[in-house]
This record gives structure tokens, C-alpha cells and sequence, in this order.
């Protein structure tokens, strides 16, 4: 049986807002600054909706997307030793979205008998208390605090505890942000952390075009589906037309930045309404919308990225073809 939205939010499971310790701008303010401007952008915080979190669900059981399969097995290979060697009083994993690879770790503190409570922090509630119902089943003595937030708003709102915490930021998701706002936010991490408390990172590395090209381009078309969803998720929130059959996806990699990009690209000459801000955009067939940025790292980009944030690399678990890095550092 299927258990709406409300009855579940009814039920055990109550999520914790985490409060921004700095002004976010609100939907309206950041379309006025990244999609009415050139060049035009929209961020990526808007791919997660209730439909977009499935749809990259989806991307990830793709046969082209290897970095979830590749930092899975990393994870089930290595997590019995990082949990030896971090013992957490609490996991708190930085955009969890449906926890699957995180329960490695859980199944290791099971393994070594070891007990820890689980936050969550995600920015779509209704990923969250999916994930958690989901959870209080399979692990039952796994304590639950999911916290809703935007890590973007500053990390300085996180409930305090009084133990050892593991901060899990898999996915690659820091490649997601700009490189200086990368570093900022593993800074901003650091200085939250204490001694004690460790950083788990997930960081996809460089490697041959052709297998970043098509992680970003899969034959299913569902990485395109999930690009073209942020403009649902604009014409729904603002008010918006978007004919999403106009709009093409692209992804290519960026050889001197070393980045994936990802765009939308206008099929022709078409006015697009926003409703809500009374706005009208203008698009020239072959006009793009950058929606997505996807930074590689080599080793040693890792290495001094977590550096400059004061942070010392205690372990490197990576897979055979070093497609992949798990980076455990501590303070
Ligand atoms: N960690 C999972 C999911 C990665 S997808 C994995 O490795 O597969 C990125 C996740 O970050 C999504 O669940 C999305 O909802 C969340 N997210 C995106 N922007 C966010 C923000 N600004 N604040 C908090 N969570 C965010
Ligand atoms: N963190 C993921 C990555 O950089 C996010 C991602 C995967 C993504 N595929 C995507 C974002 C397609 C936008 C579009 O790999």
C-alpha cells in the first residue's frame, strides 16, 4: 500500500529544520541573479525535487554512471575499517538523499557492535522521511535525527553534540560546487569539526573522456530527463512555461577545467514567461543554460583542498582503476 506524503510526515518520523546562519536567497531572488543573467544559470539545488531525487536515483543504477557502483564497492570493501578507526558517536551524512550507500557503514557498526546515530541533512524532505521510514526498519537500533536544510546556508545551525561524529559527504557532490565555493564549505566543515570528529569524502577523479562523457550522457536518456526537470520544477514553483520538448540536454567535459558542464540548450528562437516575477527570456536557437558543474580531482587536488581547510588525510581507499576516491581526514 502506498502511504502518502502527510501520512507518513503524521507518523514517527519528524524532521529537524536546520536554520541558515547566513540570508539565502529565496527561489525569485536566485532566478533574478543566475537565469535572468548572462550567461545564464540556474542552481542545482532546484534538480531536487520529489521527481528529480528519483530521477537520480535512477542515474545511478545506470550502466554509465560508474562513480555510485564504483564508491559503493569502495565503501562495502573499506567500511568495517573506517568505522574501526572513527568509532562515531553519531554519522552525519551532508546531502544523505536515500542513505543506500551509507548503510555500509551501518552494517559495519553492526558487524563490530559498535552503536551510532544517524543525521541525515538533505534539502528534500520527502527523500528524508522516505529514507528514514525505510531505515527504522532495517536498523532498528539506528538512532534517527533527519535534518532539514541547505548546506549552502552555512553549517553553523547543525545541532551540537557532545561526541564524536563522522561527517559522510559522499557522491562526489562537492565537484557540484564551484572550486572556490568547494573549498569555503570544506573550511566552513573544519571549523565545526572538532578533534575527535573525522570527514569522510567521496571525490570522483580524472580519467578518459569517453567515461566521463557518457556517466553524463546515458543511452536511457534519464540524465537528460533529470536535467530537463529543473524547468518543470520552475514552471511549477514560478509560474513558468518552459516547453521542456525545446529545450535539449548537453554535457561535455571541460579539458582545462577538468569539469563535467552541463547544460540546456534552446532547439530554437522561443520566449519563455515567468509568471510569478513578470519576466520574459528571450532564447536564440543554440542559447544554453548551465545547470550543473562536475569537478574531477586528481589525488593530489583532494589532498590540498582538504589541506587548506586545516584538514590531515588519514586514509586513501580508492578502486583498482582509481576511478574513485574515499578520503577519510581528520582534524
Ligand atoms: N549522497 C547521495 C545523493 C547525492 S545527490 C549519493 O551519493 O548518491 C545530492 C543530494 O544532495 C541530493 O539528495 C540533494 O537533495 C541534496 N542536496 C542538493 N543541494 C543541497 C543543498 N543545498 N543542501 C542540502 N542538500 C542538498
Ligand atoms: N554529484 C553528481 C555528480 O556530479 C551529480 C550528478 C550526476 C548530476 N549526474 C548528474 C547532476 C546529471 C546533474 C545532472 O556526478
Amino acid at each position: 500500500m502506498q502511504v502518502s506524503y502527510q501520512e507518513r510526515q503524521a507518523g514517527e518520523i519528524a524532521c529537524t529544520t536546520v536554520m541558515p546562519t547566513r540570508p539565502v536567497p529565496g527561489m525569485v531572488e536566485d532566478i533574478r541573479e543566475s537565469l535572468l543573467k548572462q550567461p545564464r544559470s540556474i542552481s542545482p539545488k532546484y534538480f531536487y525535487d520529489e521527481r528529480g531525487s528519483e530521477l537520480f536515483d535512477q542515474i545511478c543504477s545506470t550502466p554509465e554512471y560508474y562513480p555510485t557502483r564504483t564508491e559503493n564497492n569502495i565503501l562495502d570493501r573499506y567500511a568495517k575499517k573506517i568505522i574501526d578507526k572513527t568509532r562515531p558517536d553519531q554519522i552525519l551524512e551532508l546531502g544523505s538523499g536515500y542513505s543506500t550507500k551509507t548503510r555500509h557503514l551501518f552494517d559495519a557498526c553492526e558487524f563490530v557492535n559498535h552503536n551510532c546515530g544517524y543525521a541525515p541533512f538533505d534539502v528534500c524532505e520527502e527523500v528524508l522521511i522516505d529514507s528514514a521510514v525505510k531505515l527504522t526498519e532495517e536498523y532498528q537500533w539506528l538512532e534517527l535525527n533527519p535534518l532539514l536544510g541547505d548546506y549552502h546556508a552555512g553549517l553553523g545551525n547543525l545541532p551540537l553534540i557532545h561526541a564524536n561524529r563522522l561527517f559522510v559527504f559522499l557522491g562526489s557532490t562537492i565537484g557540484n560546487f564551484e572550486e572556490n565555493n568547494a573549498l569555503k564549505f570544506i573550511a566552513e566543515l573544519s571549523n565545526i569539526m572538532k578533534p575527535g570528529d573525522y570527514l569522510l569524502l567521496g571525490a570522483d577523479r580524472v580519467k578518459e573522456n569517453k567515461v566521463l562523457h557518457a556517466a553524463y550522457n546515458d543511452a536511457e536518456g534519464i540524465t537528460a530527463e533529470f536535467n530537463l526537470n529543473v524547468l518543470r520544477v520552475i514552471n511549477r514553483e514560478l509560474d513558468a512555461n518552459f516547453n521542456l520538448d525545446e529545450f535539449t540536454h548537453s554535457a561535455s567535459f571541460n579539458t582545462t577545467k577538468n569539469r563535467i558542464e552541463m547544460r540546456l540548450i534552446s532547439n530554437m528562437n522561443q520566449d519563455v514567461e515567468i509568471n510569478e516575477m513578470n519576466e520574459s527570456i528571450h532564447f536564440e536557437q543554440g542559447d544554453d543554460i548551465l545547470t550543473e558543474i562536475s569537478q574531477k580531482y586528481t589525488y593530489e587536488g583532494i589532498e590540498g583542498m582538504l589541506a587548506a581547510a586545516n584538514l590531515t588525510t588519514i586514509d586513501h581507499f580508492e578502486d583498482d582503476k582509481a576511478y574513485f576516491s574515499l578520503i577519510l581526514a581528520g582534524k
